[in-house]
């Protein structure tokens, strides 16, 4: 039988934890690797399936991948490129495999690669990839099952983008930084973990301004050198073990989180009635000293309310008093894990792009699967919060996205075991 967590609920999550570097920052870190035929080392890397299928592509195009600190410091050398492109088996497993895309065609001006995997949360379109790459000067066409891009000479543009998609800033970028003359990108993701990228690149000698805004500027330069980085603290685990502590009426500090990155949560948190510290200087602490009171959340791209946030924030909002609504406005299929909190008790539905949940409900252990990692994470909050047992199938996803869960649920006080 494959693995499954058990979680008897009921306890309320004390205590103090430090989270993993951000899973997704992480990923385009490792992607970024790929424009340089020097060294890389990266630190604080999140011990996860994704980063390890990511080093697997990696691998498959020439880079040495040496690990360290048990996978959390990783060192990375590609003199040559063998291949632009990576195994289809390989890119489909997971959606930042694109971003090998942007890296090799700045590289070596080629790349071909399908269509990326994923969580099934919505169509996701590539659009915006393309609009790039094509701006800065490359023919990109469907070949086979692929697409493959070239570009005998990429050069700066101005691009402007529909929507600010997040891997498509960070693809674009990549490409851009290795073009020739000066890359705008106006409607540019500026999302914590794409500007961490950005950061990332300037520390391996590319000029970028705007980092971290919606008008982002790439002056390309001929070639990137060796850097030692480190990856920002993951403000999406970090939400989710606060969520976690308001689900059950506890009282936790993460220690590293930035509250900078997390404002929206934060907000949110306090308008349920949480206590939250958040500007000591040590993190976020967020503590339940009474009862928890209903609100309205809106899913947008940030600086909003992160999306991946919105399954856990559902999880927690069964234990507040009134009518909660969740208005998902990334994804139009973000809401798979309606059904499984359903399982546990939660009076929730689905109405249009919204879920709306009545609360406080005395939510009962049950059986329930995780469907992609957020709505993994929605039944972790559910479960820690219900009375008695639940067995919590298809954890493959959680680890995908969740380093050492069970170590540190247990480390606040849960009972959680992995049979
Ligand atoms: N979109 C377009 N055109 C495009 C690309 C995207 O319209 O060309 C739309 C999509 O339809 C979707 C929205 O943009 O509605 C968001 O997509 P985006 O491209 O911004 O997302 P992504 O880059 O594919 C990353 C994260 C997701 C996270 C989103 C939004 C990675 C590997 N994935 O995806 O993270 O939800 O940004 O913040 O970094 C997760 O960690 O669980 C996860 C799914």
């Amino acid at each position: 039988m494959p693995e499954r967590y058990l979680i008897r609920g009921g306890t309320p999550l004390r205590g103090e934890i430090t989270v993993s570097g951000s899973k997704n920052a992480a990923l385009y870190a490792v992607s970024a690797v790929l424009l340089t035929a020097e060294p890389i080392t990266l630190r604080n890397v999140p011990r996860i399936a994704d980063i390890a299928e990511m080093c697997e592509i990696l691998r498959a195009v020439g880079t040495e991948v040496r690990e360290e600190d048990g996978g959390e410091t990783l060192h990375f050398h590609t003199p040559v490129l063998t291949s632009v492109a990576p195994p289809p088996d390989l890119v489909t497993k997971l959606r930042a495999s694109f971003l090998v895309m942007g890296a090799l065609l700045g590289r070596a001006r080629e790349a071909e690669c399908p269509p990326p995997g994923g969580d099934v949360i919505g169509s996701r379109p590539l659009d915006v990839h393309f609009v790039g790459f094509r701006a800065l000067g490359a023919q990109v066409e469907r070949r086979g099952p692929s697409f493959r891009a070239t570009a005998p000479k990429l050069h700066g543009a101005r691009v402007f983008f529909d929507y600010p998609s997040v891997l498509g800033t960070v693809n674009v970028m990549f490409a851009a930084a290795l073009a020739e003359g000066t890359t705008v990108i106006i409607n540019a993701a500026p999302e914590p973990e794409v500007e961490m990228a950005a950061d990332m690149l300037v520390a391996m000698g590319a000029k970028i301004r705007g980092q971290g805004t919606p008008m982002l500027e790439i002056e390309g330069v001929p070639t990137l050198h060796g850097a030692d980085f480190s990856i920002i603290p993951d403000r999406l685990e970090a939400g989710t073990y606060l969520l976690a502590a308001c689900a059950t009426r506890g009282d936790l500090r993460v220690t590293n989180a930035v509250p900078g990155h997390m404002d929206s949560l934060i907000a949110k948190l306090r308008e349920m009635g949480m206590e939250v510290d958040a500007e000591g200087g040590g993190g976020i602490r967020a503590a339940c000293t009474g009862d928890l009171r209903a609100v309205h959340v809106q899913a947008v791209p940030y600086p909003g309310f992160a999306t991946d946030l919105h399954p856990p924030m559902a999880a927690a909002l069964t234990q507040a008093a009134g009518v909660s609504l969740v208005h998902e406005r990334v994804y139009d299929n973000r809401t798979l894990y309606v059904n499984e909190l359903r399982k546990l008790g939660a009076r929730i539905i689905i109405g249009g792009d919204s879920v709306i949940i009545e609360g406080p409900a005395r939510l009962a252990g049950s059986t329930v699967r995780a469907l992609d990692i957020r709505a993994g994470a929605a039944v972790v909050v559910a479960a820690l919060a219900a009375e008695g047992e639940t067995a919590i199938h298809d954890i493959g996803h959680l680890d995908r996205g969740y380093a050492d869960l069970q170590a540190r649920l247990t480390s606040l006080g849960a009972d959680i075991e992995r049979v």
